[in-house]
């Protein structure tokens, strides 16, 4: 890897939606139906690299995602994109499968207080889950992802060692046979000599398993760190478009890092990420309306980098 990392040279950067899940799963009104459909056929026709289209959750817990089953099932599928879910358990798997998902994403936290705040579990009872839930799908073949929450901070206990956090991946690998890792910053707590350690570090050992790096942009770091996770090896990045996004079950929780502003700023740089900026943007239009508030989104209100104004009429 070049050590400089804005120089792009068309590295191939897949980049993952997750806005009508980790987004939506924070606002407080229901979005139709009908319009979620529409949100993920638009966002699939951009060149995203795969969606997490919804999560099967308990309905109580999180009542905006309570149509996952029929989100999932009416969407249109893009070959080529992969259409993921978020579950929890084993109920959760055994209804994304049957509503045709691609991938489940399973879910813990590097935290032990977080992991008992946001799953109701501690950390063992939770890996006991997972693994319950992939002897459940194991002879349906779908793809498996871990997304490990807190892996960069946890906004109760502070640091989270990176001993710890690599020994969940290890067992999320080599025990469970996950095909891909999420390495999750769901706080914003990340920092880039930290990103590029972590991912320097998981790259050497799994180097053939899927990493992904998640981060929220609480702290306003979130571009450096994605440029210092693919310095550090990295090629996935989940993303929010408009910026949405947040833990309903962690203290001060904002946005993902927002996608039309990572798949702008990694165009300038030469990366290929296949985003059609246009196509993302009237997809990332379209949510005010539907969610009722601004969005974080600077792409969406400055426009892009070279989308010039008329000269006023008086200037001479
Ligand atoms: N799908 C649908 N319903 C589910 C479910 C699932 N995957 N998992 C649990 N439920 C239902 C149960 O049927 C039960 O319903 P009832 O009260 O009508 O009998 C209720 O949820 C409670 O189930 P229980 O097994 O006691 O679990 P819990 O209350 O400890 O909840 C979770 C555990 C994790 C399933 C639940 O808190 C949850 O879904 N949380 C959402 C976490 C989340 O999405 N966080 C943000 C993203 S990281
Ligand atoms: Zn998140």
């Amino acid at each position: 890897m070049s050590s400089q990392v804005w120089q792009g040279q068309n590295k191939r950067i897949y980049l993952q939606e997750v806005g009508t899940r980790d987004g939506l799963q924070a606002e407080k009104v229901f979005v139709p139906t009908e319009n979620k459909i529409g949100l993920v056929n638009a966002l699939s026709d951009t060149g995203l690299a795969k969606i997490e289209v919804t999560a099967f959750v308990s309905p109580k817990a999180i009542p905006a995602l309570r149509d996952a089953e029929q989100v999932l099932r009416e969407i249109k599928r893009v070959p080529g994109v992969v259409y993921t879910a978020l579950v929890p358990n084993v109920r959760g798997a055994e209804r994304a499968v049957e509503s045709r998902a691609d991938e489940l994403n399973l879910v813990m936290s590097a935290s032990e207080s977080h992991n008992l705040s946001n799953l109701r579990m501690t950390r063992q009872q939770s890996f006991s889950g997972l693994v319950e839930v992939v002897k459940a799908v194991q002879t349906t073949g779908i793809a498996i992802n871990v997304s490990l929450s807190c892996a960069f901070g946890c906004p109760m206990e502070g640091d989270v060692p990176q001993a710890d956090v690599l020994d969940w991946c290890r067992r999320y690998v080599e025990e469970l046979g996950a095909t891909g890792v999420t390495l999750c910053d769901t706080t914003g707590m990340a920092y880039p000599p930290q990103v590029a350690e972590l991912t320097a570090s998981f790259r050497a050992r799994w180097p053939e398993t899927e990493l992904t790096l998640h981060f929220h942009n609480t702290r306003g770091m979130g571009l450096a760190n994605v440029l210092a996770a693919i310095d550090a090896g990295a090629d996935r990045f989940d993303a929010s478009f408009g910026g949405i996004g947040g833990c309903p079950y962690a203290p001060g929780a904002s946005g993902n890092v927002c996608t039309e502003e990572i798949a702008h700023a990694l165009a300038l740089m030469g990366y290929d990420t296949q985003v059609d900026l246009a196509l993302l943007l009237a997809a990332a239009h379209q949510l005010p309306a539907l969610i009722g508030h601004d969005v974080p989104s600077q792409i969406l209100k400055a426009g892009r980098r070279l989308d010039l104004h008329p000269q006023p009429a008086d200037f001479s």
